[in-house]
């Protein structure tokens, strides 16, 4: 039988939709408008169009946005100080700064500058360390996008076996912990794990964030099991995942596609934040 495809689409709308409410009714009570920040340093095309859909995504849920944009030989000195000016700002409840940087850039140091409080990527070592230990803070956007769709399901993660294939800060390390936070058992794999298919063949939740276009096909997955291609490469043009799609529908019991799946939960989950900056700012 084939699986149930998690439509991450219609769940993104969805929640945008009740963003949109929770949003008004934040200006009704405390004539707050949450407003995001984004700095852009160069002319990256994949950055720009990245942050031209988190400016979209903002303006139709009522967030206000900025991009600032430098240029690409902008001194770290220069950039930094740009973000503590957006630390003081009242209007700005959520910094993001677009990665990757240019290489004479020290990244470490600009997601250190960002108030933690305005730190609606959940990058900063902080936002991080409260993770790690269950204090309540931002969770980073893919893992939070994650982590809704695996509950869209309707399935318990509590007690089932989670196996993450790849261990990216962004990505395998913050999806590990916060699977674990739902009482998963948490397998991570890596590019050195040796017996992969045996191991991913295992998992009742396979999260597949490697960035290998199609190398996850029917022989990795266990029957039945919810499946969360987080891959995006571009292959002739064409946005593939990390999974074979055709294969793996036949057996898995549920799957993401590419595009529709996690990708717009990411940019979602950002508003989400965003607005938890702004509930929180007061
Ligand atoms: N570049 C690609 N994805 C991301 C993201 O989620 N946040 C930031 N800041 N930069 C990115």
């Amino acid at each position: 039988m084939a699986a149930n495809i998690i439509d991450g689409k219609a769940i993104a709308d969805r929640i945008r939709q009740s963003l949109k409410d929770d949003i008004q009714r934040l200006n009704a009570k405390k004539g707050i408008v949450p407003g995001l920040t984004v700095i852009l340093v160069g002319k990256d095309p994949a950055s720009q169009v990245y942050v031209r859909n988190k400016e979209r995504a903002c303006m139709e849920v009522g967030i206000r946005s900025k991009v600032i944009y430098m240029d690409q030989g902008v001194s770290q000195d220069d950039l930094l100080q740009e973000i503590y000016r957006l630390n003081q700002d009242k209007e700005t409840h959520g910094i993001l700064v677009q990665l990757p940087l240019p290489s004479h850039i020290d990244e470490a140091a600009v997601i250190n500058a960002i108030d933690p409080r305005k730190d609606v990527d959940g990058f900063h070592p902080i936002t991080v360390g409260k993770l790690f230990v269950g204090e309540s803070g931002f969770e980073p956007c893919t893992p939070k996008g994650i982590i809704t769709l695996i509950k869209e399901t309707g399935q318990d993660i509590s007690g089932k076996h989670a196996v993450i294939i790849g261990r990216s800060n962004i990505v395998g390390k913050p999806v590990s912990i916060m699977l674990l936070k739902e009482n998963a058992t948490v397998t991570i794999c890596h590019s050195k794990t040796s017996n992969l298919k045996d191991v991913a063949s295992r998992a009742d939740i396979l999260v597949v964030a490697m960035g290998q276009p199609e190398f996850i096909d029917d022989e990795y997955i266990k029957e039945g099991a919810i499946v969360i291609d987080v891959g995006t490469s571009r292959v002739d043009g064409k946005l593939k995942g990390d999974v074979v799609f055709d294969k793996v529908v036949h057996k898995a019991g549920w799957i993401t596609p590419v595009p529709g799946g996690v990708g717009p939960m990411t940019i979602t989950m950002l508003l989400k934040n965003t607005v938890q900056a702004a509930y929180q700012s007061e």
